[in-house]
């Protein structure tokens, strides 16, 4: 089956000619592109006249030709023949990549500036190419070449169409890639702009995607929150005008996530309509959805055009971020796990994709800056003893760290903390059988260090402005490349010391002031963009020199959960909330479009750090258990009884990780609906094994059981339950549910399904 299909048509339509009183024949030639996925079809046409026209997207369909849907029964508005509604043209049909300035008024995806200070664009169709697989995204900088993230593909995984758009007044050319993934319902994009000219051009807005489609009467789904409380669905029905979730913080934000579903009304977990965009990106972004006069949706996605411009002079090009789409006709479940698998197969990279993650202890929660080489060895002993199988040294070993107020920037070992020094601890520890992590936050820098001291320019700044702390700390001009050099060599140092096989990269605090000391005045409004390109340039300059290494992001608990950091980390620390029932809405939120395979989980002490909320020890384990699980506590020091369960969990979690990162997964209750319980289920890719779990909330008085309908079994094969021992059908199991006898506040309890 052709994934792109590229059909020249030459069209006969009539017009009725308002003059004359009469229908008049005209002709039209266009090039239709049809991308066909198993269960998705996307068209798009190049008219005649140059525009590139979206025909449809949605569920798929096999007919060849849709592009009667660019007239549906409307006074055809086509420019060869209705130059004098060329207005009306412009603002009503469905383009591929609207342009600001000649006559769309809605939310335009491309607009310059060019050397008169004037902004309109005109893109019109040159050719276009197809090419097996997915070609690689970077973007070339003064000092390096930078490559982004993206999902990748084999040559026969995907193919792909590049659309070459012309700009004729400023010789700019605009690259349209669209991605279409052989066995998965997913279309990419990404758009890259060169300069063709001979003038320099400003880009004020570059977005990576933008699609026309008929659904107004849909809902909008985006993932907002806080700390401690990262991406809480919130959905509401799309109405006339802009809905947008967006940051302009630097990085992509606890407060919003890059992420927008558009879904039909009906649609819930099983049922239903859904497209899913995702930027894969960690910076400022927009995703926005707009109704438009015709009650059509236009929906955009990309770097937010806040203070954002890119100088692009003759002969260079600009790369804008992917965009990921996903379609489902079979509900927000179906979506989630066409993400997960995609992200899974298609994004996250290294060894650590497929292999089960160790087990570890993270000192954080149990010891905060109040550790020292003692202190470790004893958490690491009694970890070993319960068979945790890593130790991480969270913040506060470098520089003269002991609370947050200083060193950030200085990567050297605190000798006062760490009695003989780096590889003395981590010798111990692997001698315990533990490896050994070690935490980081690359990006920042104390007023109080060596490094400021040294270089107080190399810090984000605006000359003249006072600078804001933010948990008295700024953030390093990671435009500058000298700047990476030199945090680059002193964490190479620090991992040549001794045997480190994790890092937890983190970034506690957000741009303020955005200024480079470096950049000239017309590239300031780069920054923001450059930033985070420095930001990719050390994460593959670090995992291309160390293989091996488990890198796990994390920006003050959760504010960086995205697709462009799951391109260079395998996990990503979900929340700084480790409250095993706060977690239900935080794992099922970011579940929307992430796998649970990347999700940092870990059991912590009670009462929770964050609520001050007391839950059985079991429920914390069952509930970190889907996802990279490990320890955040001291362990030496909990009481006895959660001590003895650790064993028994961490065999838990073992019998049931390889389907948690490998299965399917399905959502089965709405914790952001109805608050009293939660479930869930992994089931295996070839249906013989699943496992389930529930946890109640609060317990309610005089119910019974609740009534569980599980999914994603084979409707025709039987199942035994590992509770109850009893054989169903899976369409029992599925149709009419399971009794979950839950008693007890946080209670919780896991049920292993097997085909007989
Ligand atoms: C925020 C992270 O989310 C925590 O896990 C911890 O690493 C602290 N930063 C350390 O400062």
């Amino acid at each position: 089956m052709e994934t792109i299909r590229v059909q020249k048509l030459h069209k006969e339509y009539v017009k009725w000619n308002w003059q004359a009183g009469r229908n008049e024949p005209f002709t039209e030639d266009m090039t239709l592109f049809t991308l066909t996925t198993p269960g998705s079809t996307y068209a798009l046409a190049a008219l005649e006249s140059g525009y590139l026209c979206h025909v449809y997207y949605g569920k798929r369909t096999d007919d060849e030709d849709l592009s009667y849907l660019l007239h549906l029964g409307e006074n055809p508005y086509t420019p060869k023949v209705n130059s004098r509604d060329m207005g009306t043209f412009m603002d009503t049909t469905s383009f591929e990549y609207p342009v600001y300035g000649t006559g769309d008024y809605r939310e335009s995806a491309f607009m310059i500036r060019d050397s008169k200070g004037t902004a309109a664009v005109t893109l019109r169709y040159k050719s276009h190419r197809i090419t097996d697989g997915k070609p690689v995204l970077s973007q070339e900088l003064e000092d390096c070449t930078v490559r982004l993230p993206a999902t990748f593909a084999d040559k026969d995984e995907a193919k792909t169409l590049i659309i070459t758009m012309e700009e004729p007044r400023t010789g700019l050319e605009a690259e349209l890639y669209y991605t279409a993934f052989t066995g998965l319902d997913v279309i990419t994009r990404s758009v890259v702009v060169t300069n063709k000219g001979t003038e320099p051009v400003d880009i004020e807005r570059i977005l990576s995607t933008s699609i026309d489609i008929e659904c107004s009467e849909y809902d909008f789904i985006t993932l907002n929150g806080s700390w401690a409380r990262e991406r809480f669905i919130e959905r509401a029905p799309l109405h006339h005008g802009k809905q947008l979730v967006d940051s302009a913080r630097g990085e992509s934000s606890h407060q919003s996530n890059p992420f927008m579903a558009l879904v039909s009304h009906n649609a819930d977990e099983r049922i239903g309509e859904a497209f899913g965009f995702n930027l894969v990106y960690s910076g400022n972004f927009i995703a926005q959805a707009e109704v438009t006069q015709h009650k059509r949706t236009r929906a955009v996605m990309g770097i937010n055009p806040l203070d954002f411009r890119w100088k692009l002079e003759s002969g260079k090009s600009f790369t804008a971020p992917e965009a990921v789409m996903v379609y489902s006709s079979e509900g927000i479940g179906k979506m989630s796990r066409t993400f997960h698998d995609l992200y899974r197969q298609h994004l996250i990279r290294g060894e650590y994709r497929d292999k089960a993650r160790p087990v570890l202890i993270n000192n954080w929660e149990a010891t905060y800056f109040d550790f020292d080489t003692d202190k470790l060895i004893s958490i690491a002993k009694e970890a070993a003893k319960s068979g945790i199988e890593m130790l991480v040294m969270d913040d506060g070993w470098f520089g003269h760290r002991n609370t947050d107020n200083s060193s950030l920037g200085d990567w050297y070992v605190n000798e006062n903390k760490l009695k003989g020094g780096l590889g003395h601890l981590v010798d111990e520890v692997n001698k315990l059988g533990l490896k050994f992590g070690i935490w980081f936050e690359p990006e920042m820098i104390s007023p109080d260090s060596d490094l400021y001291r040294a270089h107080p320019d190399w810090a984000i700044q605006i000359e003249g402005q006072p600078m804001s702390q933010s948990r008295e700390q700024y953030v390093l001009d990671y435009s500058r490349k000298e700047v990476r050099d030199n945090i680059y060599s002193q964490i190479t140092a620090i991992l040549e010391s001794a045997n480190i096989e994790y890092i937890k990269w983190d970034m506690n605090r957000q741009i303020t002031e955005p200024g480079s000391l470096k950049l000239p005045p017309e590239r300031q409004q780069e920054l923001w963009h450059r930033f985070v390109l420095g930001v990719y340039d050390l994460q593959n300059r670090l995992i291309t020199d160390h293989p091996h290494l488990l890198l796990e992001n994390c920006s003050g608990g959760g504010a960086r959960f995205d697709p462009g950091m799951l391109f260079f980390s395998p996990q990503i620390w979900t929340s700084d909330d480790t409250d095993a029932i706060e977690r239900l809405k935080i794992q099922h939120g970011t579940s929307v479009c992430y796998p649970a395979s990347a999700m940092g989980a870990h059991v912590s002490d009670c009462p929770n750090h964050v609520v001050g909320r007391s839950t059985p020890f079991a429920t914390r384990g069952n509930v970190a258990m889907v996802g990279t699980f490990g320890y955040e506590l001291d362990i030496t020091r909990i009481p006895e009884a959660d001590r003895a369960e650790i064993p028994a969990q961490i065999e838990q979690f073992k019998k049931y990780n390889p389907l948690v990162r490998k299965g399917d997964q399905y959502r089965l209750a709405d914790i952001f609906s109805d608050n009293t319980f939660d479930a869930w289920m992994f089931v295996s890719k070839d249906k013989s094994q699943a496992v389930f779990t529930a946890v109640q909330v609060l317990g309610r008085p005089n119910y019974h059981s609740r009534l569980i309908k599980l999914d994603g079994l084979d409707p025709g094969r039987k199942y035994t339950s590992s509770l109850t021992g009893e054989i169903h059908t899976g369409a029992a199991l599925m149709n009419c549910g399971i009794a979950v006898d839950l008693s007890g506040d946080f209670s919780s309890v896991v049920i292993e399904f097997n085909a007989v």
